[in-house]
């Protein structure tokens, strides 16, 4: 599988351009198919792409879509650090989602029995499938090269039949998380990187040269998606990514 690299002279063009191709790709799918599911990705950088959503999404079939986390941290949903915090004030309160399709992963439970809550909930909606088959996953990446709360060395990379998982990580505060696990997230029709920023163009540089040797050192490398896109800004782009 190639990856497609988008790349976008800055973060604010990429927030829109990102927002408007989640749109236009999706239009026709969301309504033929009834139920579309979107994985909202956590940390900073989507929160721009989120708000262009909701200002750009009037006839977007919302009441079909059906939203979940990447991860979360363990913290009080109205948390500053809760990742579904972040998106409802960006998105979910701005459309018009049903409440019973916005599956919050429950982080104030603990990392323990919010993953399981999650995996309950997540078996629940996909039925007895093998592994969940998410139509579109939105991720950021680290600068260590983690996505979701998938961190290099940490005891959730080891194969395992869960979706979702109890991360306990120092990488990145806060110590405790839930994320869904790497075949849980490969699972995927599609998934977008949204990466921007300087800081981050030399793992990219890394993943995008070598996806396989990549994948050894960097989580983010690990996602294998049957369509993967970049959406890089100029910042966080490789000199080999095309102007
Ligand atoms: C989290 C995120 C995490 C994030 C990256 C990038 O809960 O922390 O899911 O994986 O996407 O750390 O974060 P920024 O977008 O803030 O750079």
């Amino acid at each position: 599988m190639r990856a497609e690299i988008r790349r976008y002279s800055d973060a604010e063009y990429l927030a829109h351009e990102v927002a408007a191709s989640i749109l236009s790709e999706n239009a026709r799918r969301v309504v033929d198919q009834a139920r579309f599911s979107l994985v909202l990705a956590g940390g900073t950088t989507p929160r721009r792409v989120y708000e262009v959503l909701a200002q750009r999404a009037t006839g977007f079939a919302w009441r079909n879509v059906h939203v979940f986390w990447g991860d979360e941290r363990c913290v009080a949903p109205d948390h500053p650090d809760s990742n579904y915090a972040m998106a409802k004030k960006a998105l979910l309160d701005q459309v018009p989602i049903p409440p019973a399709n916005v599956h919050r992963i429950r982080g104030e439970l603990g990392a323990a029995a919010a993953a399981d809550a999650y995996e309950q909930e997540l078996r629940g909606f996909f039925g007895g499938a093998r592994e969940p088959s998410f139509d579109l996953v939105l991720l950021g990446m680290g600068e260590d090269g983690h996505t979701a709360s998938l961190f290099s060395g940490n005891a959730a990379l080891a194969p395992t039949s869960r979706w979702a998982l109890p991360v306990e990580t120092e990488a990145k505060a806060p110590r405790w998380r839930v994320s869904l696990s790497l075949a849980a997230l490969s699972g995927a029709t599609t998934a977008y990187f949204i990466v921007t920023g300087s800081g981050k163009r030399a793992v990219l540089a890394d993943i995008l040269r070598d996806p396989e040797a990549a994948a050894l050192r960097y989580p983010a490398a690990g996602v294998h998606p049957r369509h993967l896109v970049w959406c890089v800004d100029a910042a966080a782009a490789p000199e080999t990514v095309s102007r």
